[in-house]
């Protein structure tokens, strides 16, 4: 198994031993890791009878980084909730949110569900279904792929959402809503409407702090997801938090947490906020961003029949010429190796547009527009 077929069928391939043994050498021992905090209980001259293993320690490694949350956003510990990175955030909140409309016996028919702007992230259609919460599709405005303010508020309104996503950037376009837009969503959803704002993906520009949201609408059921994954390129963690605006909310969604996460995300997340603060894009994935957009812009300028979006995240969708499908133009960059989402695999399937992930050296986006300029 090479990487080039593992990119594509990456959910059946396996590692092979010998790819695992590589892998391995990249983390430290577990002998090191197990006898140190062996070490810390000999130092506390505690034995660990009760539960054994290092279930006290990961649970430690949580609190801390709960607190190093707490203390960078300038809120309450409580209303701080890492996760398997925003995925993990994301099922947590809608399996919350199913229970409410149980709870509240919401008829479907009538409101509930939640409200989303599309196309969108596809996490959010699958949870959605995995939970069995009716999907509110306010479609982006073209040309711009702009949210389409007055239709959605007017949606928020008259359907009474249980929840409502705002994903900035949105995934696939790479398009972030303006700040007046997000200000006038979470200013006119009803009080027990929960706001989730998915600020997974970096944005190059100038945007809205989270700390100021979360203080500015505490009376609000505000959500704000971050993640380590697509700032600091550490995906491979699983580690992000849901940051909520008052600890009610918090509360709410606590019982549905998972019990736990890898120690080695929890730690390296506390390290990075102890030290830097808030969550901030590294400055590497901003420059990739910034120069695969000009590698983009510079390619649509040379052959224009290709456009792109007007991305500052880490996709953006490249919509192809006229008469040429998506499928036709994915196979012909995996014949040379680059692998690329097409519009038909979309939740919501749309010909004549692929994704590309722009995060990435700038050397792969150049690499990808010199395949298609040969198309
Ligand atoms: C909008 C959005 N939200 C969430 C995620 C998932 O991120 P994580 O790795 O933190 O689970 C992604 C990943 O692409 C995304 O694009």
């Amino acid at each position: 198994m090479n990487i080039k077929t593992l990119v594509d069928t990456g959910f059946e391939a396996d590692y092979t031993l010998s790819q695992i043994n590589e892998f391995d050498k990249i983390f430290t021992s577990d002998k090191i890791l197990q006898d140190y905090i062996y070490r810390i209980h000999e130092d506390d001259n505690t034995l660990d009878m009760k539960r054994g293993e290092f279930y006290p320690e990961i649970l430690r490694c949580i609190i801390s980084l709960k607190r190093a949350f707490a203390n960078a956003y300038k809120i309450a510990e409580g209303q701080c909730q890492p996760n398997f990175g925003s995925n993990g955030s994301i099922d947590t909140i809608m399996t919350a949110m199913k229970l409410r409309e149980i709870n509240r016996k919401i008829d479907p028919e009538k409101r509930g569900g939640m409200l989303v702007s599309t196309p969108t992230y596809f996490r959010n259609y699958n949870s959605a279904f995995a939970k069995q919460i009716k999907i509110i599709k306010v479609p982006l405005k073209m040309p711009k792929w702009e949210m389409d303010i007055d239709l959605f508020l007017e949606k928020l309104n008259t359907l009474y959402p249980t929840v409502v996503f705002l994903v900035t950037p949105n995934n696939p376009t790479g398009i972030p809503l303006t700040d007046e837009h997000i200000i006038k969503v979470i200013e006119n959803a009803p009080d027990d409407t929960l706001i989730v704002m998915d600020r997974t993906l970096v944005n190059v520009e100038n945007e809205i702090r989270t700390s100021e949201l979360l203080l500015r609408f505490n009376n609000k059921q505000l959500v704000v997801l971050h993640s380590f994954s697509k700032y600091l390129g550490l995906s491979h963690l699983r580690i992000g938090c849901a940051l909520y605006s008052n600890i009610d909310i918090a509360k709410e969604m606590q019982p549905h947490l998972p019990l736990g996460l890898g120690v080695e995300g929890a730690i390296k997340g506390t390290k990075y906020l102890k030290e830097n603060g808030v969550l901030r894009p590294s400055d590497y994935v901003i420059n990739n961003i910034r120069e695969s957009k000009e590698i983009l812009l510079s390619f649509c300028r040379q052959m224009p029949q290709f456009s792109m979006t007007d991305f500052t995240g880490n996709y953006c969708l490249l919509f192809m010429p006229p008469d040429v499908s998506s499928t036709k133009i994915s196979y012909y960059l995996q014949n040379k190796g680059i692998y690329v989402m097409e519009g038909v695999d979309f939740p919501e399937p749309v010909d004549g547009m692929i994704r590309l992930h722009t995060g990435g050296k700038p050397e792969f986006m150049q690499r990808t527009v010199d395949a298609l300029k040969d198309f």
